[in-house]
């Protein structure tokens, strides 16, 4: 017996076609007009969408960070990516300094024994030495196709040019694309401990250490570097004009390089920062929230496709860590801002806010939420097509949408395991009401079906899309 989704609309990057899809085992095995139902089970998607589960390919889940650690793991974070439509995920192993890259696929490992949703892994290397480096083609045996490299963090991830270069070029020998979070980790380094000097420690002044054209200048170093090596490049969480610019000129340029936003980027400014009651904190990522023009230039270069993809960089930590015994969080900087921990919750929110107003106020239509959100982040990270399509042959990762349900935002009922929402109060139209990975369902309504161990570890292909 298999499943019949009857009646609905499926909308992939490419076209929006009313059909019905017929799902065996784990894979969809038909889409066409009127399928015969006898013998399957039938569900109703009349008046809905069906779309391809959602693919957050930045996340940070049980991450050891800022004196403390990320507060969703692999079971907490994909119930709450399952209830957001998303139903896979790239997290982010990170090599322990003086170790291998093993080593922190090794601890990555463990993390994953109770996914719930499927999963990959990029590896962020912390310490090429000359064996780490002849460790990289290994990986792909590991299905990791990505390095990530940190150009900010002093002292703790940031490494510097000569490892940049030599990474890119290895990664392109290997068919592999290097990722980079963009910041000038040693300017960023100067300005904060100016700044604390000068008594200013509130929440506001981490995005005055970290200024946009800090963001911008490591951008392009990474650009220009990517196009000497010709190896594909993945700036994450872009944020500003400056940085959005780099890429922009790098592509005219011919070089293979791309890029991301994360939906809070969008949304929040530094304005927020300045809440009162130290409720700036919350807000606290790397790089920082930016201006409202800021804003304005990534729905530009998502739409003219000078980005590729829309994340979450889902890190989230407790508001009031240390309340019922909970792990520290927020409240660490108090009294000196580069002691907050970085990092936001968002891998719920991320479908439901861009479809909301990504597609509800007329910045993109359907098609390109699918792309954004579903099928580039398959394709750049070699997935596609088994994800991030509802085609045949495709793992069977649907989520039901309903465009006319509402629901306001609030910490009071979300998933994530934190005590508070970045997005609370905001009003949403077209959400995710049923969700199936692999042909499993995985949420109906508000009732949660996944349970541990059910994700699946992807492994994922070299050589893939440069978009
Ligand atoms: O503030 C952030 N972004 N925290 C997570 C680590 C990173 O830089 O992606
Ligand atoms: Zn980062
Ligand atoms: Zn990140």
């Amino acid at each position: 017996m298999g499943i019949v989704f009857k009646g609905g609309t499926i909308i992939n990057a490419a076209e929006t076609v009313k059909a019905d899809v017929l799902v065996e085992g784990e894979q969809i095995v038909l889409i066409g007009a009127n399928l015969p139902t006898k013998g399957h089970q039938v569900v109703d998607a009349k008046g809905k969408y069906l779309l391809p589960g959602g693919i957050d390919v930045h996340t940070h889940l049980a991450l050891p960070f800022g004196g403390t650690t990320s507060s969703d793991d692999f079971e907490t974070g994909h119930r709450a990516a399952a209830f957001g439509g998303t139903t896979t995920h790239i997290d982010f192993v990170i090599q322990p300094k003086g170790g291998t890259l093993h080593d922190g696929i090794a601890t990555w490992r463990k993390k994953s024994q109770i996914a719930n949703i499927d999963y990959g892994y990029h590896l962020a290397i912390t310490d090429l030495r000359d064996e780490v480096m002849n460790e990289i083609p290994s990986l792909l045996d590991e299905g990791i196709t990505s390095l990530k490299l940190f150009m900010a963090y002093k002292n703790v991830f940031q490494i510097d040019d000569t490892t940049l270069f030599r990474a890119m070029q290895t990664a392109a020998d290997n068919g592999m694309i290097v990722m980079v979070h963009a910041e000038n980790g040693d300017v960023v380094a100067e300005l904060t401990a100016k700044l604390l000097a000068e008594g200013k420690t509130d929440p506001y002044y981490h995005a005055v250490s970290r200024p946009s054209t800090v963001e911008g200048e490591a951008t392009g170093r990474a650009v220009a570097l990517a196009g000497v090596a010709n190896c594909p490049l993945y700036v994450v969480h872009m944020t500003c004009q400056e940085a959005v610019e780099q890429l922009r000129l790098g592509r005219e340029k011919g070089f293979p390089v791309m890029g991301e936003t994360c939906v809070q980027y969008m949304f929040i400014t530094a304005d927020d920062l300045k809440r009162p009651n130290y409720e700036g904190s919350k807000f606290v990522c790397s790089p920082p929230v930016r201006t409202k023009k800021d804003h304005g230039i990534l729905w530009q270069a998502l739409r003219d496709h000078t980005l590729q993809v829309v994340s979450t960089d889902h890190c989230p930590f407790w508001f009031e860590g240390g309340v019922n015994g909970r792990i520290p969080g927020k409240e660490l900087g108090k009294g000196n801002f580069a002691a907050i921990p970085n990092g936001l919750p968002a891998i719920e929110d991320r479908m439901k806010i861009m479809w909301t107003f990504g597609v509800g106020e007329g910045h993109f239509d359907a098609n390109r939420f699918v792309e954004l959100n579903c099928t580039n982040p398959a394709k750049i990270f070699g997935m596609y097509p088994k994800k991030g399509t509802i085609s045949v042959g495709a793992d069977a990762d649907i989520a039901i949408w309903d465009p006319k349900k509402r629901e306001t935002v609030s910490a009071a009922t979300q998933h994530m395991n934190t005590d508070y929402n970045i997005f609370e109060g905001y009003k949403l139209k077209g959400l995710p009401v049923a969700v199936w990975l692999r042909g499993q369902q995985i949420v109906d309504g508000e009732k949660y079906l996944g349970h541990n161990g059910y994700g699946k570890y992807q492994k994922r292909s070299p050589h893939a899309a440069v978009l």
